[in-house]
């Protein structure tokens, strides 16, 4: 038995794959082979979907039978909008979307079979439904009754008009759907390992995404775009950016938006992000939150040479497009199920039992007193 060196399994490669590779030194990211500054250039989030899932670019007579099928899944069961209905109104956004994936899985025609083509057809009704989800419960908690999916737009047009009741500019609209792009795979990540574990043992789809969105809440993870905001709320004005952010470096406070495990330079997605937030901020008339971030920035990478993740600007794009702070990671899951179903179709298709050893570390010979004697 070997014992890994390091915590939290740096460095340790669990598995092969050819979905997603990252090089943490040059800052670089392929999904299957493809730069995601190519995707970004000339794909769209549901061109990717297929990518990711299927290993090659489709023809266009492939992406128009994908995108059909997308829009035609979009609607969720009357039941379970009656479910969401019957939630306590403070119930957060990551619960509901772990909760809701859960519940679908009780309404999809084939839940129990294991084969790729009902996982495929499964990944693709939840890659579907799970924006209408999100955007359902925003609504559902304001007192408003849910919008219905749109057949004309895109996935990533669809779901801002679907969470904001108006139909986004176009630049809203492909902001969004290059966000989508680059969240919708990052290899051996947390909520991802959690997927393929739970595939491991020969469970489906929705529960291993479930399992998913428990790992990806949690603010070391997804849960950090939306830290993020929170700070630019707290700092609230560029100019007490530098002095806000010192001071939190001096109380050795972790700032939300930078470092990552794998990468020692830029992460590659932070560039896109914050030129979209700008886009968008001068779009909006208010780009106090990128000057905000921008600030914080520099003094985090002279002060810690760590540098920016995923997380750092997304937020404030989000932000400019009406959306809610507590829903930046629900956003995040809506395009990570391609990539988490991508995982799963993967593990199913050569599966062993992810069952890893601890080094056991307790005792070894602890007398036992019966309960009265304690
Ligand atoms: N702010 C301040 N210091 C940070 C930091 C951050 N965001 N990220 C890492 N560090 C420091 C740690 O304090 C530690 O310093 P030390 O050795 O002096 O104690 C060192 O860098 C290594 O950090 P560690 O937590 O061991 O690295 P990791 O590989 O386990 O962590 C993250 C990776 C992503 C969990 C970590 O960088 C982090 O917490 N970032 C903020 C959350 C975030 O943005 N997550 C989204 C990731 S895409």
């Amino acid at each position: 038995m070997t014992t890994p060196t390091k915590a939290g399994l740096e460095d340790v490669v669990v598995s092969t794959s050819e979905i997603c590779f990252i090089d943490g030194d040059r800052g670089r990211l392929l999904y299957r082979g493809f730069d995601i500054d190519d995707l970004v250039e000339h794909s769209s989030f549901e061109e990717v979907v297929y990518l990711l899932w299927h290993g090659s670019l489709p023809t266009r007579k492939d992406l128009e039978t994908h995108v059909k099928a997308l829009r035609a899944n979009r609607r969720l069961p009357a039941k379970l909008i009656a479910m969401l209905k019957a939630l306590p109104r403070k119930t957060t956004p990551m619960e509901v979307l772990r909760t809701g994936v859960s519940a679908l899985s009780a309404f999809d025609p084939d839940a129990a079979d294991g084969s790729r083509e009902a996982t495929l057809r499964k990944a693709l009704r939840l890659t579907a439904q799970m924006p209408t989800l999100v955007a359902a419960w925003e609504r559902v908690r304001r007192g408003k009754a849910p919008i219905a999916p749109d057949r004309r737009l895109t996935l990533a047009a669809n779901f801002l008009y679907m969470m904001t009741g108006r139909k986004p500019t176009p630049l809203a609209a492909k902001t969004f759907d290059i966000a989508l792009i680059l969240h919708a795979d990052h290899e051996f990540n947390a909520s991802t390992f959690a997927a393929r574990v739970t595939a491991a043992t020969l469970s489906d789809l929705h529960s291993a995404v479930t399992a998913a969105i428990g790992a990806l809440k949690g603010p070391l993870h997804g849960g950090a775009n939306e830290q993020v905001m929170r700070m630019v709320e707290k700092i609230r004005d560029p100019s007490g950016a530098e002095a806000w952010v010192r001071r939190a470096l001096a109380e050795k406070a972790r700032i939300m938006g930078f470092g990552h495990r794998v990468y020692h330079v830029e992460d590659p997605r932070a560039k896109h992000l914050r030129r979209l937030a700008v886009e968008l901020g001068r779009e909006r008339g208010n780009t106090a939150a990128v000057e905000i971030l921008d600030t914080v920035r520099r003094v985090v990478e002279e002060q810690k040479h760590i540098k920016p993740n995923v997380d750092l600007y997304s937020g404030a794009a989000y932000a400019s497009m009406g959306i809610a702070t507590d829903q930046f990671t629900p956003i995040f899951a809506i395009s990570r199920v391609a990539g988490w179903a991508a995982h799963v179709l993967e593990q199913h298709a050569n599966n062993r039992l992810i069952r890893p050893r601890s080094e056991y570390t307790g005792p070894t010979s602890a007398p036992y007193n019966p309960l009265d004697d304690r």
